[in-house]
């Protein structure tokens, strides 16, 4: 499914969306360039899920953990991956009690899942965006219920 954002906003709407119909266990790969606008999807993804704290860009610490009212939130920024020491547990994220969303995901690609929500985003201008949602496996559930 496609879909054009016109503004941050309406970004996180589309992942605000998504979000409700996320439970644990549920893996979210966010592909794209910088600036493409996956963290921004992901701040929709953690207000779907109860997440009160201010969700921002990992990139400097690769895992952030929040706290969900509905369920937590595992928020995973690999881009910097291959400048630290990658000795920590991708599958303790992935299959933890827990929504898992990674930006950069190819960085690890072979330790990914067979099943996943890929959102591919892409930045058309300053503001426009175009977001590509294709559930793999079970996950084409999700994408129809969108
Ligand atoms: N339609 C849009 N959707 C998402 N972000 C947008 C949009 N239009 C402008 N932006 C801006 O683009 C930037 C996206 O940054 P961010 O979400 O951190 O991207 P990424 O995590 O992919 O690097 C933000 O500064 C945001 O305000
Ligand atoms: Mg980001």
């Amino acid at each position: 499914m496609k879909i054009i954002t016109k503004t941050f906003e309406e970004t996180i709407n589309v992942g605000f969306s998504l979000g409700k119909l996320l439970k644990e266990g549920d893996v979210v790969l966010l592909d794209g360039d910088l600036s493409a606008g996956k963290t921004t999807f992901t701040k929709g993804i953690g207000k779907a899920l109860g997440v009160n704290r201010v969700i921002n860009s990992p990139t400097f610490t690769i895992v952030k953990e929040y706290k969900g009212s509905r369920c937590d939130l595992h928020h995973l920024d690999l881009y910097r991956l291959d400048g630290i020491n990658n000795d920590f547990d991708l599958e303790e994220h992935i299959e933890g009690n827990n929504v898992c969303v990674i930006e950069w995901p190819y960085q690890v690609e072979e330790l990914l899942p067979n099943e996943y929500l890929l959102i591919e985003m892409k930045r058309i201008d300053e503001f426009n965006r175009e977001i590509n949602i294709t559930g793999i496996g079970r996950y084409k559930e999700i994408e129809e219920a969108l």
